[in-house]
């Protein structure tokens, strides 16, 4: 069973459309979206498992992706912003659905397979085998060869942020109960599954920066960080001409994984 549904729902009822029903950190969510465009080049139908209120295919479709979407998500209430938000857009290359990615007849949903799926942030709310049952699904979801684009937390950059915010006397940032941060060694246990293509890490400038260097002067002012500080800000307009000198310290990687098999 898992422990965070009420938190997900509270969350859609309380931010509906506002991209803070997923993720408070609106310069993370563009650029986590500026990152993923660019690798579906060749997509043409893509799921999106977890996709909360939709904000990433809107987003991608906005940027120009080209392809067919599904998005699926175990809180209804996400679902249902996403759904209105559709409507209103009168966008004909989207579905939605009301689905656990842990379900194991999730496949069942669909007479097609996808060749790309997108998971972000979604794993980390599984813990332990639960993930290992999402991998199976998600490994059934798609055509051989399929492309698996993981955007998820890992705990090894999050110890050498913490590392540093010791240094400068700041509290670390600790990981929500709820929540579970995958570990380097995941992929050895799932190498029968996928392969790793490719690894990006192009949050680690910005999260330095914003936890690091902004969290410190708040500190030192006497005031809580804001997302919209002017550090963050320069580190966006860095970071979207492609100056990002700071590697290892973003919870956040995307991993280009390449389905094996059937
Ligand atoms: C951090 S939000 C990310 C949403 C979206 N991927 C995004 O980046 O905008 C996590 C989402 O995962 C969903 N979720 C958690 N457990 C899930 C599960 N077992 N199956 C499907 N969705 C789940 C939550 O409802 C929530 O919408």
């Amino acid at each position: 069973m898992q422990d965070n549904s009420t938190f997900w729902q509270e969350q859609a009822k309380k931010f509906k459309d506002d991209v803070k029903s997923v993720n408070f950190d609106h310069i993370q969510e563009q650029m986590e979206i500026e990152t993923i465009a660019p690798l579906l080049s060749q997509s043409k139908v893509i799921c999106d498992l977890g996709c909360g209120i939709g904000q990433t295919i809107f987003s991608l479709i906005k940027k120009g992706v080209d392809a067919q979407f599904c998005g699926l998500d175990f809180t209804k209430e996400m679902i249902n912003v996403a759904k209105e938000k559709e409507a209103q857009l009168q966008l004909n290359n989207v579905a939605f659905y009301h689905k656990s990615a842990t379900d194991t007849d999730i496949a069942d949903l669909f007479d097609f397979k996808f060749d790309t799926l997108i998971s972000k942030r979604l794993l980390i709310n599984l813990k332990g085998d639960l993930k290992l049952q999402a991998i199976k699904n998600i490994h059934n979801l798609l055509v051989p060869n399929g492309l698996y684009i993981m955007v998820e937390n890992f705990m090894e950059p999050l110890d050498k942020t913490n590392q540093a915010r010791e240094v400068l006397g700041l509290d670390p940032i600790q990981v929500h109960h709820f929540n579970e941060y995958l570990r380097d060694d995941f992929f050895n246990k799932i190498s029968d599954l996928f392969e790793v293509e490719r690894q990006i890490d192009p949050l680690s400038s910005y999260y330095f920066i914003s936890r690091v260097l902004n969290a410190y002067e708040s500190q030192i002012k006497n005031e809580s960080p804001q997302y919209d500080a002017a550090i963050n800000l320069a580190s966006l307009s860095l970071f979207s001409n492609h100056i990002n000198p700071i590697s290892g310290y973003a919870p956040e990687r995307f991993i280009l994984l390449r389905k094996k098999g059937l």
